[in-house]
C-alpha cells in the first residue's frame, strides 16, 4: 500500500476522533454539574424518569431564583437553593400550599373596634417575642396541609406563654383530628373559621405529650387551654393596627401568599410577592416587628423546619400588604 493512503487513513481516523470525541463526552453540561451537587448537598437521589423530571424543575427554580434577585438591593430578600428546589412552582403549590384556604373567608371580628386613630409614633420601634421566651421551636408540617392549625396552635402556645411565664407544645394533631367548620384536617382549612370554632364550641387543646399519636379526637382528661376571646380582620392599608395588636396582645396568626418561598434563603421580602387575597395559599404566625431595620419588617416563624429560610423564620417588609400578610389578621386572648 502506498504510504500517502496510510497517512490518509491515520488522516482520517485522527478526524473522526475530533467528531466523535465531542459526542462521547456530552456528559452533564453545567446546570446538570450544579444539579448533581445540589442532589448530594441535600440528600436525594433519583433515577430514570424522575431524575429528568427533577432536573427540568431545577432548572426552573435557577430561572426564578435569578429573576427573584435580579434587583435585589441592601438588606432585600436573597433566593437560592432550598430543599424545594428541584420541584415546580405547580408542585410545589399543591403539595406545600392550598390555593384553597381562603376561598370561604369571610373577615369577622368578635371585638368591634375602631382602628382609624392608631398612630405609629404611639407604638415601640421593635418586638421580638421570641426574647420574651413565649414562642415554641420551629415546627414542620411536611407533607401535610394544616398551616392553618400550626399557626393558630402556635399563636395559642404563645398567649399560653404570656399568661402562665411557661411554654407548653400544644396538641396540633387535636386540632387536625377534632376542628369543625368546614376544616379539613391535611387536606387544608382556615384560620378565622378554627378560631371561630373553637370559641363558639370550648373547644380545649391539650398538651402535645397528653394528646397520644393515636388519640383520633378521644377524651383527654388533662387540663388544656380554651380560646377566650379572638379577632380576625382584614387590615390592608392599616398595619399599624397590625403593630399595635402585636405589641398589645400577643404573636398573630396571618394568610400569606408563600408562592414565592419556595427559594427564599433570607433577607427582607420586599417585592415579587403578590398579596392579592385571591393568592393567599398558606398560614404563618407573625413573632414581632422592626422598624429600625434598613428596611422595616415583620419577623415571621414559618412551618417548613428549622432547614428552611433563617432557621425556619423570614423577614416580611411593613406597610405594603407584602405576600398579604395584612389580609386576614388573627389575635387571640386565652383561659
Ligand atoms: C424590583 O422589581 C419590582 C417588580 O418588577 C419593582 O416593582 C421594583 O420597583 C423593583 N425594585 C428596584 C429596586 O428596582
Ligand atoms: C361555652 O362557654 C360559655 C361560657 O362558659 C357558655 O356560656 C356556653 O354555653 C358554652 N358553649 C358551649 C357550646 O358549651
Amino acid at each position: 500500500m502506498a504510504p500517502w493512503t496510510t497517512y490518509l487513513q491515520v488522516f482520517f481516523c485522527v478526524a473522526l476522533l475530533f467528531f466523535m470525541i465531542p459526542i462521547k463526552i456530552d456528559g452533564p453540561d453545567e446546570v446538570e454539574l450544579q444539579f448533581l451537587d445540589y442532589l448530594e448537598k441535600f440528600h436525594k437521589t433519583y433515577d430514570g424518569d424522575m431524575y429528568q423530571s427533577k432536573l427540568q424543575a431545577f432548572k426552573k427554580s435557577l430561572d426564578n431564583i435569578n429573576a427573584l434577585n435580579s434587583n435585589k438591593t441592601g438588606d432585600s430578600a436573597v433566593y437560592g437553593l432550598t430543599k424545594f428546589s428541584d420541584m415546580l412552582p405547580e408542585e410545589f403549590l399543591n403539595k406545600h400550599l392550598h390555593l384553597n384556604l381562603c376561598q370561604r373567608f369571610i373577615p369577622h371580628s368578635n371585638t368591634h373596634h375602631h382602628h382609624h386613630h392608631d398612630k405609629r409614633s404611639t407604638l415601640p420601634q421593635k418586638i421580638d417575642w421570641r426574647e420574651k421566651k413565649v414562642v415554641t421551636k420551629v415546627h414542620n408540617q411536611g407533607n401535610c396541609g394544616a398551616c392553618w392549625a400550626y399557626s393558630v396552635v402556635e399563636t395559642i402556645e404563645s398567649m399560653y406563654g404570656i399568661k402562665t411565664q411557661t411554654t407548653e407544645d400544644l396538641s396540633v394533631q387535636e386540632i387536625i383530628d377534632c376542628a369543625g367548620n368546614n376544616n379539613d384536617g391535611c387536606n387544608g382549612g382556615d384560620v378565622c373559621s378554627l378560631l371561630s370554632w373553637m370559641k363558639m364550641t370550648n373547644f380545649t387543646i391539650h398538651k402535645k405529650s397528653d394528646y397520644g399519636k393515636n388519640s383520633h379526637c378521644g377524651k383527654v382528661s388533662a387540663k388544656g387551654v380554651q380560646v377566650q376571646d379572638f379577632v380576625c380582620d382584614r387590615l390592608v392599608g392599616s398595619e399599624n393596627v397590625m403593630m399595635k395588636l402585636l405589641v398589645g396582645i400577643g404573636p398573630l396568626a396571618v394568610a400569606v401568599n408563600a408562592q414565592t418561598w419556595q427559594n427564599y434563603i433570607g433577607g427582607v421580602i420586599e417585592y415579587h410577592c403578590d398579596g392579592d387575597v385571591s393568592s393567599l395559599n398558606h398560614a404563618v404566625q407573625i413573632v414581632g416587628y422592626d422598624l429600625t431595620a434598613q428596611i422595616p419588617h415583620y419577623i415571621v416563624r414559618n412551618t417548613w423546619g428549622e432547614d428552611w429560610g433563617d432557621g425556619g423564620y423570614l423577614y416580611i417588609a411593613v406597610d405594603k400588604n407584602m405576600c398579604g400578610v395584612a389580609n386576614e389578621v388573627s389575635a387571640v386572648t386565652v383561659l
